[in-house]
């Protein structure tokens, strides 16, 4: 068990969670979290946001159960978390890059785009931020990026200035991916995506996150949740 530092509530049920500890995953990688097995059966899989010296921080909305159980944890608690796990954003990418992220899917690209930031091979690094409604985490990114987007309602896809792009990863909704995708290919652009799938152990222990990919079937949690956005099946 490790303990909570901070549980910040943000607008529209975001929060961001900081659980002390000394910390390493690759970006696009995810930790296993719950309070504890009484309150919550299954540990909820969270993508890492930033990794700081003293912990590790995750930036989550409250949409079911499980993160109604995270968000009444407090300063002090303790929090059982087991990771890093899964197949994160490729590091050793080159030319210009666009982050794209979509809801809960913004939470990985900010530590993405701070490990992108070693990257010296990369001309430049653009940030593509859709939310529902204005929040509080967005400005965050202006201190890594060469320019950041955010768009509220609507479709972010509809901003991207594809021909600009070499390499793209993207995280957010399935729609949202395969648009990108489609754009993708026409550009020749290699493009990355993170899957949100259901998950219960984490680990490829069991069938809960299996996908049907071009290449066979995959479970999201041990061959993902990164993958090239060619593999994909664009639907639910
Ligand atoms: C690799 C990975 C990384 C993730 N990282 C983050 C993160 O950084 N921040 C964050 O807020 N969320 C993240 N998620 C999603 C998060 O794990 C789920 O929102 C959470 O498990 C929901 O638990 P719950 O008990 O609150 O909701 P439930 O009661 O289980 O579900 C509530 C509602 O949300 C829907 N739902 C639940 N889980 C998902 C899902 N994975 N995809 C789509 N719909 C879902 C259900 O269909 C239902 O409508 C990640 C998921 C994966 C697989
Ligand atoms: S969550 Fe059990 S196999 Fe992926």
């Amino acid at each position: 068990m490790a303990i909570i530092s901070f549980n910040q509530p943000l607008k529209n049920d975001f929060f961001l969670l900081k659980i002390s500890g000394k910390y390493k995953a690759d970006m696009g990688q995810f930790f296993m979290i719950r309070k504890d097995s009484q309150s919550m059966f299954l540990n909820r899989p969270m993508s890492v946001y930033d990794i700081k010296k003293d912990g590790i921080i995750f930036l989550y909305q409250v949409v079911g159960k499980g993160t109604s159980v995270l968000a009444s944890c407090k300063k002090g608690d303790e929090i059982s978390i087991y990771g890093p796990y899964g197949h994160g954003f490729p590091l050793n990418v080159k030319g210009s890059i666009a982050l794209v992220g979509g809801g809960t899917g913004i939470a990985p690209l900010f530590y993405a785009l701070k490990q992108l930031r070693k990257n010296k091979k990369l001309k430049f690094i653009h940030v593509y931020l859709g939310l529902q409604k204005k929040n509080e985490f967005e400005s965050n990114f202006n201190d890594y990026t060469d320019s950041l987007i955010v768009h509220y309602g609507g479709f972010i896809t509809d901003y991207i200035q594809y021909e600009k792009y070499n390499v793209i990863f993207s995280c957010g909704p399935l729609k949202m991916l395969e648009k990108i995708d489609r754009q993708a290919k026409n550009h020749g652009i290699e493009h990355y995506v993170s899957l949100e799938g259901r998950m219960a152990c984490g680990i490829g222990a069991c069938l809960a996150c299996a996908i049907q990919t071009k290449n066979g079937n995959k479970h999201i949690c041990k061959d993902g949740p990164v993958f090239k956005g060619e593999e994909i099946f664009y639907y639910e």
